[in-house]
């Protein structure tokens, strides 16, 4: 596996670079969720690329940018076991070359509400960063997981509305054997708020039980779901389509069920695609 430090260097690789290109992009902290990404790319694909860049234009001002886990040597040794062929690890000072860049602005609808609204501007930074990232490696295949669902959706948007070459693979959700989403902010939780955050899949498998049974109506669903999450801070229970325009009547393959919500300090997202 070849690390890659400067823009300058990997430009100068991608252009020699032949056959079909995995990218994973990931800020690093690398758990099974991102292991999956990477065998996926790795099973699929004639070259495979992971980033880690910690991404400072998608955080707020008061959210966790200068604690973000940080594991480099970790890392490495995961992307050379799962057979990355190349490492891309930028500075800030080299992806940003200053305050006053030309922007990609989320859509005002979609890229503004639940995480959106919460987090606002977070999906600029996010877009502004993936756009950068896809034009440095120009991947055949880039994979992101459905556990940030509105990301996937606003990243695929981009993809279409800006005519990318990109294909978008969507990659299923990563749980503990008990059910916790994984996540690179799982490790601020503490002992006693993990075991509180298993609340969040068992409302989400209710809905699957639910939905099985018959059950189609959101407010019945969101209901039962806030029941079984009484103890935590919830910050959005969201039925949505995936366009993710809220519905009132669940659409079976074609609905997302979402959370957020917070335990302490640490905020969790997760969601369910029906
Ligand atoms: O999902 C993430 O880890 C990040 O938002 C991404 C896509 C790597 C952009 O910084």
């Amino acid at each position: 596996m070849k690390i890659i430090n400067t823009i300058e260097e990997l430009q100068a690789i991608r252009k020699k670079l032949n056959g079909s290109i995995g990218f994973v992009p990931t800020m690093g902290a690398l758990h099974d969720g991102h292991i999956s990404l990477i065998k996926n790319a790795r099973a699929n694909n004639d070259i495979v690329v992971v980033s880690i860049f910690v991404n400072p234009t998608q955080f707020l001002a008061h959210e966790d940018f200068d604690k973000y886990p940080k594991r480099d040597a970790a890392d490495k040794k995961i992307c050379e076991l799962c057979k990355v062929d190349y490492l891309f690890m930028p500075e800030i000072s080299s992806m940003y070359q200053g305050d006053d860049e030309v922007l990609v602005k989320a859509p005002k609808i979609s890229g503004f509400i639940l995480e959106g609204e919460k987090r606002p501007g977070h999906f600029d930074g996010v877009l502004q960063v993936v756009l950068k990232l896809f034009n440095l490696v120009q991947p055949t295949n880039a994979y992101f997981g459905k556990k940030d669902a509105q990301q996937l959706s606003l990243i695929s948007q981009m993809v279409k509305n800006l005519f990318l070459p990109i294909n978008i693979v969507e990659c299923e959700i990563i749980r503990e054997a008990d059910g916790l989403a994984l996540s690179s902010r799982n490790v601020y939780l503490t002992q006693e708020q993990r075991k509180e955050a298993l609340a969040i899949s068992k409302s989400l498998n209710m809905t699957i039980i639910s939905v099985t049974k018959g059950e189609r109506d959101s407010t019945t669903i969101k209901n039962k779901m806030q029941e079984i999450m009484s103890n935590l801070d919830i910050e959005y229970i969201a039925i949505v389509n995936k366009n993710f325009e809220e519905i009132q009547t669940i659409e079976v393959k074609n609905t997302i069920i979402l959370i957020a919500c917070k335990l302490g300090n640490t905020r969790l997202i997760d969601n369910m695609w029906i």
